[in-house]
């Protein structure tokens, strides 16, 4: 593990600010004071589009230094992208090999960022580069070139931050996701990783951190509200398209 804990010391943050965002947001005002505890190598944040996932994941990749465009860590031109309002006040409590990797030198530092939204233009923009992956991720499908890109660029004990990897993936790929992010966990690195995906949140060891209205709570894997969603709209699809479609429209 490389991050304990997350938070926002208050005073950076005057009273007048916390209304508007991005402390508007009950996930993110709980980051101010103790914040939140990364108690196991891989945290999985989940909750409703809008609830603070994409917010919080960034300002952690920020805040270690990771490319905020998202991509790895220790490139020279990571920090070229104006830092979020998050990002700038997040602190990080680091682990004795987290301080090792954040004290070195740039090229020590190692890690991802995989912002949903711009990892396919990133692949494509620097295939070849070296460091890099060595297949022309722009040949696969979408799918593949995100595996390639896992598998090649999780083979150090980095920070590895992810915002709804599985947008690309087929279930089978899901799953090699969960074994590569287990693995990470195992070997000394960290993931810290959005999801909707209630696969990719069933890696086993897991902690999982529910953001919503209530702010940041730890939950079990059977206890969350997306498996119970998904477990009964794969048992009965009826019972959801019911109240979505009328009867006479559904064939
Ligand atoms: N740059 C921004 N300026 C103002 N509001 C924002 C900005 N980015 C996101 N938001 C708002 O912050 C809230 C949380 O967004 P986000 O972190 O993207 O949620 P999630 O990833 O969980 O869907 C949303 O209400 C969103 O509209
Ligand atoms: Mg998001």
């Amino acid at each position: 593990m490389l991050v304990d804990r997350a938070f926002v010391p208050p005073e950076l943050v005057d009273d007048g600010e916390r209304d508007g965002w991005p402390w508007s947001v009950p996930c993110v005002k709980e980051l101010l004071g103790d914040g939140i505890a990364f108690e196991a190598p891989v945290t999985f944040l989940v909750g409703e589009n809008g609830s603070g996932k994409s917010t919080v994941v960034e300002a952690v990749a920020e805040a270690f230094g990771l490319d905020g465009r998202g991509g790895r860590a220790g490139r020279k031109y990571a920090n070229d992208r104006p830092q979020s309002p998050l990002g700038s006040a997040l602190r990080l409590d680091l682990t004795s090999a987290g301080s090792r990797m954040m004290t070195g030198s740039r090229t020590r530092k190692k890690g991802y960022f995989l912002r949903a939204e711009t990892a396919f233009g990133l692949m494509e923009t620097v295939w070849g580069l070296p460091g890099y992956w060595d297949e022309n991720t722009s040949e696969m499908s979408h799918g593949e070139g995100f595996l390639t890109v896992f598998e090649a660029m999780f083979r150090h004990p980095g920070l590895y931050v992810m915002d709804e990897p599985e947008a690309a993936l087929s279930f089978a790929s899901c799953l090699r996701l969960v074994s590569l992010m287990h693995r990470l966990g195992r070997t000394g690195a960290q993931v810290i990783c959005a999801t909707h995906s209630p696969v990719l949140a069933s890696t086993p060891g897991a902690r999982i951190l529910e953001v919503g209205e209530h702010g940041i709570q730890p939950v079990e894997w059977s206890e969350l509200l997306l498996v119970d969603h998904w477990r009964r709209y794969m048992s009965d699809p009826e019972a959801y398209l019911r109240h979505l479609i009328p009867k006479d429209e559904r064939g």
